[in-house]
């Protein structure tokens, strides 16, 4: 049977949830502060959205006091569990990097509690906090395991050069990633994301992912990106200060959002700007696996200056009769018209998708900016779409399209 908390901790670790959640920022800021203690544990975050309310510590925070919550309901945890151990294996989180989060949560916790923060609760906690690790550290083991014995696997940094650096758009640009030590690559799913860490313009390096564009093969990746013109540096770099030959590091793919390995209903991709490219992942594996399969491929980009890989997503439809592409633009340009240079003015909407695919039975997996999944994934909710059959992805923390 599987190892279970005691009643009693359950009951210290959940009275003391209240006081803790009331003391949001603080727990955020205190585990900030000792997590960060540590150069080395420093460097594995993310550190352009540092700071104290940085996102990732406080997706950290948060997640543990949402488990706190559901402590006695661990089951709806499976998912989330998912998406973070695959998050980790991104970043390179390793065993021995758990104790030092324990430390600062258990020092942030008695921080907070201050007196309340009895020998027995913060044993309770210890409990609670390594019952959860023990799980995530299991899943990362199996995806470790699974990831290095597969062929062209590895684990950690590999070094890959650019190989070639296409323009797509006004905003996007294509690497074509090839592994410097000559090897083969890890056939990704479809869908997938690698983790890199890019120089910033400040000094450092930045993790960044991004979603692998290309279908699985054993040579190379290619991962399509949007000039982010205000960031720190990730996107900068790759656009600005890499040229053919260039190296770059990243980590194996990861991610949860991916196309079954036997796709047999419809499938629908939806996409919004940079959006695109796990779903032209999904499409190009589609078209070249699964001819018989139907699938349609509905973009939103603001116009054809952003509107990135038409050329390359149409040609692929073309090979098959199951496949289709509709694009729509929200804010035409002076040469775009519809039916020339797109399909539609305006979003993609639900009454559309209703009445232009097979609503009832089809897979969606989304992928946009919030304001995208935020219009679409409640939408498809309310018109009935089952929860399993919403698959979306967000190029960001979970936790800020959550609390969005
Ligand atoms: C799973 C996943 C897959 C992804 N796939 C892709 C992909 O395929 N293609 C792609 O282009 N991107 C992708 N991303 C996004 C990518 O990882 C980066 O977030 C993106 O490139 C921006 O990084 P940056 O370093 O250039 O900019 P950042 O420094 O992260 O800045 C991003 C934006 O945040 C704002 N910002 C930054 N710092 C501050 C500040 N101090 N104050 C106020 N605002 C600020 C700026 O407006 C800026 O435009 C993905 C993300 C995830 C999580
Ligand atoms: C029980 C323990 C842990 C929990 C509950 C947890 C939870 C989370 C969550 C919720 C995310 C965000 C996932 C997403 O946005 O999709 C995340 C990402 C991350 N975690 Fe953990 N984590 C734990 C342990 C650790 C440890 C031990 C480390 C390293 C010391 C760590 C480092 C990171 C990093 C670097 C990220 C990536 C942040 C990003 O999205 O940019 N985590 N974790």
């Amino acid at each position: 049977m599987a190892p279970q908390l005691s009643r009693e901790t359950i009951e210290l670790v959940r009275n003391s949830v209240p006081v803790l959640e009331a003391h949001g920022s603080d727990i955020t800021k205190a585990m900030y502060a000792r997590l960060f203690k540590d150069d080395h544990i420093k460097a594995l975050f993310n550190h352009a959205n540092q700071g104290e309310g940085g996102s990732q510590v406080h997706a950290l925070a948060a997640a543990i006091l949402g488990y706190a919550k559901n402590i006695e309901n661990l089951g709806v945890l499976g998912p989330v569990v998912e998406r973070i151990a695959h998050k980790h294996i991104g970043y390179h989180i390793l065993p021995e990097h758990y104790p030092y989060v324990a430390e600062a949560l258990l020092a942030a916790i008695k921080d907070i509690l201050g007196d309340a923060a009895t020998p027995a609760v913060l044993t309770a906690w210890g409990e609670a906090y390594w019952f959860l690790a023990d799980i995530l550290k299991g899943r990362e083991n199996v995806l470790r395991d699974e990831i290095e014995s597969r062929s062209g696997g590895w684990n950690g940094w590999r070094r890959f050069t650019i190989s070639s650096k296409v323009k797509e758009s006004d905003v996007v640009t294509s690497f074509t990633l090839t592994p410097s030590d000559g090897g083969r690559v890890i056939r990704h799913r479809p869908g997938q994301y690698l983790t890199f860490r890019l120089p910033l313009l400040g000094g450092g390096l930045a993790k960044r992912n991004y979603s692998i564009s290309c279908g699985p093969n054993d040579e190379t990746y290619r991962i399509s990106v949007k000039r982010e013109a205000n960031g720190q540096g990730g996107s900068l770099y790759l656009h600005d200060h890499t040229e053919v030959g260039t190296e770059v590091e990243a980590t194996p793919p990861a991610g949860d959002f991916f196309l079954p390995d036997e796709p047999k209903t419809p499938i629908v991709l939806l996409s919004g700007g940079v959006g695109l490219t796990p779903m032209v992942s999904m499409l190009e594996t589609i078209a070249r696996d699964y001819p018989e399969l139907e699938a349609h491929f509905i973009h939103g980009a603001l116009n054809s200056s952003t509107h990135a890989m038409d050329k390359h997503v149409r040609g692929l439809a073309s090979l098959r009769d199951k496949l289709s592409v509709k694009t729509f633009y929200s804010d035409p340009g002076l040469g775009d018209a519809a039916g020339l240079s797109h399909d539609y003015d305006g979003f993609i909407t639900v009454d559309w998708l209703r009445s232009q695919t097979p609503f009832e039975t089809s897979e969606f997996y989304l992928c946009g900016p919030k304001p995208f999944l935020r219009a679409l994934v409640p939408a498809l909710s309310r018109a009935g779409v089952s929860s399993d059959r919403i698959h979306y992805e967000f190029f960001g923390p979970a936790d800020e399209l959550l609390a969005a």
